[in-house]
């Protein structure tokens, strides 16, 4: 039995770096069937739509789906807004299959230490779990009033929505170094009120877990503070949105850092799971073979752990990166005096290499 990838390479550098995951996950030996479809701007122009139907369709029918990267310029003005890649394309794919869990590490590379910002370079090994279907961008009502004058978001969250992601983030922590840290503003929103008390609830299932809570300001602040504090950051939403951001540029490797978006178990006992890298499509570079695939590659391993349950497989491919790094090969985007500069696709071969050595 092949394992079925939908390959949605997208916009700009998307079908460059999506190129080389699938080069990588091919060098694994492992059975693949893979079917490409079109997401993005790249649908909207071929299709009239960002995400057509046929795409949705072909996601569900597939064990994980592999994301390059979606927008760019030629799409930003499109109206209405709900036509626009991201808006159009990604939350609809969120909610359409129900992602609901989106698992995104922060984990410095130790070849790139340098790139760091903070003092003392601090080994940052981090996961934000973010919840991802839910709260201020799906909240109803949404819209303007009073002639445009007037604008309100509706922040709404059931129990059953914060259960779920915190299920997921004391099962990722026992992984871990099982410690979870749950963020939100329970000082003045109600939905965090609701947030903590249920994360509190869950939590004496997991006693092998310690769980502590932290406001939002603070998070933000302990992350440029003291990144090494945190194993597991729980949190909803729109703060994973924001703190995400953060955690990844502390370590220096931002452009190098993957993303899952995790549903349920589906009947196959799969986890069904989006991925793709948390860099967007960089239309300023696109096309020119220069684009670091490294996100992408470290997304199909992500792939391989939580859907496939190949994690000996996936722990390869992250020790090629590192291999191939160490080995001083750089792209552009990290390229320093010294190292020895390759693109987009010599990337990806090497990366293949060291995963069939
Ligand atoms: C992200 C992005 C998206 C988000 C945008 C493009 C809708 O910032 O995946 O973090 O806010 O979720
Ligand atoms: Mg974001």
């Amino acid at each position: 039995m092949s394992y079925r990838v939908a390959v949605l390479p997208g916009d700009g550098i998307g079908p460059e770096v999506v190129t080389e995951a699938v080069k990588v996950l091919k060098a694994t030996g492992l059975a693949f069937e893979f079917t490409e479809a079109l997401v993005g701007g790249a649908a909207y122009d071929a299709k009239g739509h960002p995400l057509p139907a046929e795409t949705l369709e072909l996601c569900k029918q597939s064990d994980a789906v592999l994301l390059g990267a979606v927008g760019g310029p030629m799409w930003d003005k499109i109206e209405p807004v709900s036509m626009r890649p991201e808006v159009g394309a990604l939350l609809p794919l969120r909610a359409e299959l129900n992602l609901y869990a989106n698992v995104r590490p922060a984990k410095m590379i130790p070849a790139l230490a340098d790139a760091c910002p903070l003092k003392g370079n601090p080994k940052i090994d981090l996961v934000v779990m973010r919840e991802l279907t839910g709260g201020i961008y799906f909240g109803r009502p949404r819209e303007r009033q009073e002639g445009g004058n007037r604008a309100i978001d509706t922040m709404v969250y059931s129990r059953h929505e914060v259960e779920r992601i915190t299920h997921r983030a004391f099962e990722i922590a026992r992984q871990r170094r099982k410690e979870v840290v749950s963020v939100d503003k329970a000082n003045v929103l109600e939905c965090s009120r609701l947030w903590r008390e249920v994360v509190n609830e869950i939590a004496p299932q997991y006693p092998d877990v310690k769980l502590s809570h932290m406001l939002v300001d603070n998070c933000a602040m302990q992350l440029v503070r003291t990144p090494q504090q945190f194993d597991v950051i729980l949190t909803e939403n729109m703060f994973g949105d924001i703190l995400s951001d953060e955690a990844s540029m502390i370590t220096g490797s931002l452009g190098l850092l993957p993303s899952a978006s995790l549903s349920d178990a589906k009947a196959s006992g799969k986890v069904f799971g989006l991925y793709e890298p948390i860099h967007g499509s960089a239309p300023d570079i696109a096309g020119q073979g220069k684009a670091n695939p490294i996100a992408t590659i470290l997304s199909a391993a992500m792939m391989l752990q939580y859907t496939f349950g190949e994690d000996a497989v996936a722990a390869r491919i992250e020790s090629a990166v590192e291999k191939v790094l160490e080995s001083r090969l750089r792209t552009g985007d990290i390229f320093t005096e010294g190292m020895t500069l390759v693109g987009t696709s010599q990337m990806g071969d090497a990366i293949s290499k060291a995963v069939q050595a």
